[in-house]
């Protein structure tokens, strides 16, 4: 499928990961695609990588200029940069809770607003933010990552109402638990990471974690040219884990 041909793509946090995947994909199905992450050593042609730090407004506007000025224009902005937080509400100090929101928020604010005025010029413009089943599940020991999600989850929909009259379509992919270096680092944390993923595994009802390529195509769908009617939506890749309730196993 070439539904990309021709249309330029900025996806940050594209170095590793989901974003790396939506990177590839985009590329492959015809877009030129630029990535912006803190370290973009990694990335190799045909994607451009330009270093920026989401927390920081006049890197972000950097990058961004530099990557448009490179790519010829701006279609799409996948909005991906995020970091983990875990703890209940009492586990972390402002200073944590003002940093995990200064990235997870703030910095697809930043993007998306050096982004817009590139973006009203296409005639296929689209944002995809990668939000979380955080945002509308309780997950135990994630407060703040949580909270951060639900901030992306209204936040798509504020910036689908704000800008469906320019032309710019917004939704959001909410991805269950996925299997990027993010998990793994997260496993390496474990007393027992075995036991840890195994754990992860059975919260999803296909009974294993979701994999980057797969939240890709959701983010290649919602960017892509041919979902023109989509806005404002939210979609889940979560192998089941916010809709459906199971039965134990044998009962
Ligand atoms: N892995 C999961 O289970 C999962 C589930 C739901 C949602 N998500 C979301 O998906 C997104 C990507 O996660 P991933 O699992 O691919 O993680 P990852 O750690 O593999 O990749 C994240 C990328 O973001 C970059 N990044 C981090 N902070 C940045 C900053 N300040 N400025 C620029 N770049 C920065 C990192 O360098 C890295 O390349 C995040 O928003 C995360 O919240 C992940």
């Amino acid at each position: 499928m070439t539904d990309f041909e021709g249309l330029k793509a900025l996806v940050t946090g594209g170095a590793s990961g989901i974003g790396r995947a939506t990177a590839e994909l985009l590329a492959e199905r015809g877009a030129q695609v630029a990535v912006l992450d803190l370290d973009p050593s990694s990335v190799e042609k045909p994607l451009l990588g330009f270093r920026a730090d989401v927390t920081d407004d006049a890197s972000v506007r950097t990058a961004v200029e530099s990557a448009v000025e490179a790519l010829g224009g701006l279609d799409v902005l996948v909005n991906n940069a995020g970091i983990g937080a875990q703890g209940t509400v009492e586990d972390n100090d402002d200073d944590e809770w003002h940093r995990v929101y200064d990235v997870n928020v703030l910095g697809m604010v930043r993007a998306t607003r050096a982004a817009l005025p590139h973006l009203r010029r296409s005639e296929h413009a689209a944002i995809v933010n990668t939000c979380s089943i955080a945002a509308t599940a309780g997950l135990p020991q994630r407060a703040l990552y949580s909270a951060t999600k639900g901030a992306v989850y209204s936040l798509t929909l504020a910036m689908a109402a704000d800008h469906v009259r320019e032309g710019v379509r917004v939704n959001c992919v909410n991805p269950g638990t996925v299997d990027t270096p993010w998990i793994g680092r997260l496993l390496g944390k474990a007393a027992d990471p075995v036991a840890e993923r195994a754990a992860l595994e059975a919260r999803q009802p296909t009974g294993r974690l979701v994999s980057a390529p797969e939240v890709a195509l959701a983010i290649a769908y919602l960017a892509s040219p041919l979902s023109g009617a989509t806005t404002g939506t939210s979609l889940a890749v979560d192998g089941g884990t916010q809709g459906l309730r199971l039965r134990p196993v044998g009962q």
